[in-house]
């Protein structure tokens, strides 16, 4: 698919981009996972990258649970080890400040990356000593000195999982731990069918966090109908959704948050890929998100498993959804006032893009 691949040199906004949502288990290295197993000596069902990379992406429009199947292909890699866990987030940096982004944020689940002080403990794991208090320090560690050496900068989102209610207290609670450490924002992923009626542990925890003023972003409406985005604004208090795309089901929820100016996290390349959305890409709803002018970001969600770059889902954005150097502007600004950045950081981000857009006087934007 000639959408999927990075066009490398010449990108489709070659300015500074901002990314919100992106998960750092859905964005590590085929040759970092090949590397890691031999070092660790665990076996793989195949022997090269290129087997490899077909096990673990999606190249045609498939379903959410062929597309969550895909992390049992490595993650059992990767979790556990604290080497393999600070690599993955260094070089997530690399990766972005090659593709031109000046701030990203970076999500994933501290426990799907222990093998201690977890239940049940994932990927078939063997009990070791790597908590998930221990994963966020040694993603902040990686994250850090990538920052340090590709100069972006690089802050993370700790993501519940919805059908794990019994670990997002701890993750709350690991948001308070670093929130002056490189965490910003709670998350909640998953599958979108287990409402939080049913599965309190997450209100709790979202309760939690807006008691003492942790950020919260929740996955919405990405399959699921629009009532999952309803109970993540009204009952979790999320400012910002996850996708969203089904939001537009129901028109008078849709216009509120419009109103309200309700930053949605928009994925293209992974809503076609997971089956979230039609897979034609003139038929996307982010094509009704610009046109109504809407406050949303351009992001990659998995670009492991989509075999995809940030220019992906942008030359899709351009090809077949009608954007522009200047709609490319305004969403990448709107994600910067959307960010979980501290004010004062924030209006330093938007200073650095307003110059790079030659927007310094400029203040129709
Ligand atoms: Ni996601």
């Amino acid at each position: 698919m000639a959408e999927q691949s990075g066009n490398e040199g010449s990108p489709t906004f070659d300015k500074p981009k901002v990314e919100l949502h992106v998960h750092l288990d859905g964005a590590i290295r085929i040759e970092t996972i090949m590397d890691v197993a031999k070092r660790r000596g665990i076996a793989l069902p195949v022997a090269t990258e290129a087997e490899m990379t077909h096990l673990c992406i999606l190249s045609k429009p498939s379903t959410l649970t062929e597309f969550l199947g895909k992390f049992s292909e490595y993650m059992h890699v990767i979790a556990g080890d604290r080497e393999a866990i600070k690599r993955i987030a260094y070089e997530f940096v690399e990766t972005k400040a090659k593709e031109g982004v000046a701030y990203v944020e970076v999500r994933y689940s501290p426990h799907f990356m222990a093998n201690s002080n977890v239940e049940p403990i994932p990927w078939e794991q063997k009990e070791g000593d790597v908590t998930p208090d221990d994963v966020v320090n040694f993603v902040n560690q990686g994250l850090k000195e990538g920052e340090k050496d590709f100069k972006i900068k690089a802050r993370s989102i700790l993501c519940c999982m919805r059908h794990m209610p019994n670990w997002s207290m701890e993750v709350v609670e690991l948001c308070k731990k670093y929130r002056n450490d490189g965490v910003v924002a709670i998350d909640l992923a998953g599958d979108e069918s287990m409402d939080c009626e049913s599965y309190p542990g997450h209100l709790k925890a979202y309760e939690e966090a807006l008691r003492s003023g942790v950020h919260r972003t929740v996955h919405a409406g990405e399959v699921g109908r629009p009532s999952v985005v309803r109970e993540a604004v009204e009952v979790l208090k999320a400012e910002r959704i996850g996708h969203g795309y089904h939001t537009i089901e129901d028109q008078a929820l849709y216009k509120q948050l419009l109103e309200d100016n309700m930053h949605f996290e928009m994925c293209p390349v992974s809503s076609k890929l997971t089956g979230a959305c039609d897979p034609d890409f003139t038929k996307h709803p982010l094509i009704r998100f610009k046109e109504d002018k809407a406050n949303y970001s351009l992001n990659t969600d998995d670009p492991l498993i989509f075999n995809s770059t940030l220019d992906s889902d942008y030359q899709a954005a351009k090809k077949y959804m009608g954007f522009t150097e200047e709609d490319f502007i305004k969403l990448n600004l709107n994600a910067a006032k959307s960010c979980f950045l501290p004010e004062k950081e924030k209006k330093d981000l938007l200073n650095q893009l307003y110059e790079a857009y030659g927007l310094v006087n400029n203040t129709s934007f």
